[in-house]
């Protein structure tokens, strides 16, 4: 029998708004980096919420937490939801936190139209979706997943220098991080609303993305180590710019990128830090950071071998020293046929009009996974916008993405 959440659409937009509000800079822009400040008023703010509404917290030793509706039969493993808060620098509101307080409104709408579970429902607010302070994309739940060992998350640094087993402990999480992997059935299912992060749903008039694969993301740090001088004493013959050299390599990506012909290739080079920086200096130093992905990971790895290419060449011909770091190169991910069609079902049931489609940005779920069947459930985003301080999702896009949601919770836990 179909259930009828009964959404509190204006209590979801406050929150998110609240939530938006608590950032490293000055409203409407959203920063919101994983152990800072922001981000622990923000988890504050969030497992008050979800504390509000019943249900037990549990966080893990890198932060990850856990908000779980107990269910009629304890021994079943729950459904799993959720999503981040952690946001890059000049970020919107919508990233992450729509799978998050959505997730914890498609819960509490279950429970306003008396509906139990028989599995556990459990929200996942994973520690550091994004990049931005050790480089390397979700770092809890690619530590749930078993992709990334203790000892290598161990060695991860921010720009500063300061370490995470530093950092997580004076943001106050303690305990082996060896306990952060979980077994194979922690989870029955997992299920993320998030933002499309591209145009496609606004342009074609649809409600919901079904999410069928989740693209292959891989990021290639490299550091450039030329000669610096004087601008305008040193002669062009024989420099080796750093700068210059980083130019080239640049281009290399995109030329590499827009050759395989596929629209579902992407590249970016989203960092280059000059050394000394100075603009009648020549640069000795150049660190880039690429970011490359394509759901067919074999077409993105040859992408990826472009730029090695081009790095041997460029070094060779410019006589600079190039040495290349690999972040991650993780696989494509499928998702979950059987929850995709549930997620079809509540659609329908919902009135909501939707399409299968795969996700271009990496997500936790990618990671998730590693140990339970997982889908996503996207909804518009304005433009397509995002990542940036004027990313929107009108509150009607939210709510048909949190009452499909809901929906397939119900399905799925029974
Ligand atoms: C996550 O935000 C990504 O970069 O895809
Ligand atoms: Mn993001
Ligand atoms: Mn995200």
């Amino acid at each position: 029998m179909a259930v009828h959440p009964q959404l509190d659409i204006d209590r979801l937009t406050a929150e998110l708004a609240a939530l938006a509000a608590i950032s490293e800079a000055e409203p409407p822009v959203v920063t919101r980096v994983v152990f800072t400040e922001a981000d622990l008023r923000a988890r504050e703010y969030v497992k008050g919420l979800c504390a509000d509404a019943g249900l037990a917290l549990q966080v893990d030793a890198i932060g990850n937490t856990f908000a779980r509706w107990d269910g009629a039969e304890p021994e079943l493993a729950p459904i799993g939801t959720g999503s981040h808060i952690d946001a890059i620098p000049n970020a919107g509101s919508y990233d992450g936190t729509v799978g998050v307080l959505g997730g914890l409104e498609a819960i509490r709408s279950l429970q306003r139209v008396g509906f139990r579970p028989r599995r556990a429902v459990e929200l996942v607010i994973f520690t550091a979706e994004e990049p931005t302070r050790f480089g390397i994309g979700c770092l809890g739940s690619r530590m749930m997943g078993h992709v990334l060992a203790p000892a290598a998350a161990l060695a991860l640094r921010d720009k500063q220098g300061n370490g995470l087993e530093e950092l997580r402990s004076q943001a106050g999480f303690a305990g082996a991080l060896e306990s952060v992997a979980v077994h194979a059935e922690r989870f029955h299912q997992f299920v993320e609303l998030h933002i499309e992060q591209g145009p496609l749903l606004e342009q074609e008039g649809i409600d919901l993305g079904l999410v069928t694969h989740i693209a292959a993301p891989a990021s290639l740090r490299i550091n450039i180590e030329g000669e610096g001088g004087h601008a305008g004493g040193k002669l062009m013959p024989g420099r080796k710019d750093a700068l210059a050299a980083a130019a080239e390599l640049i281009l290399a990506l995109e030329v590499a990128a827009k050759s395989t012909g596929a629209i579902d290739t992407v590249a970016t080079v989203g960092v280059c830090e000059v050394f000394p920086g100075a603009v009648n200096s020549i640069p000795s130093r150049v660190r880039l950071e690429t970011d490359i992905r394509d759901i067919d990971g074999a077409r993105r790895d040859r992408v990826l071998g472009a730029l090695h290419e081009a790095c041997g060449d460029v070094a060779a011909r410019r006589g600079v020293i190039i040495t290349t770091d690999l972040v991650n190169a993780d696989p494509p991910t499928a998702c979950d046929l059987a929850i995709v069609a549930v997620m079809e079902t509540s659609a329908a049931e919902a009135g909501r009009s939707c399409k299968r489609m795969v996700a271009r940005a990496y997500h936790d779920s990618s990671f998730v996974a590693c140990i339970a069947p997982v889908a996503m459930l996207f909804i518009p985003c304005r433009g397509g916008v995002s990542h940036r301080p004027d990313e929107y999702a009108s509150p009607e896009w939210i709510s048909g993405g949190v009452d499909v949601l809901a929906r397939t919770l119900a399905h799925l836990a029974g």
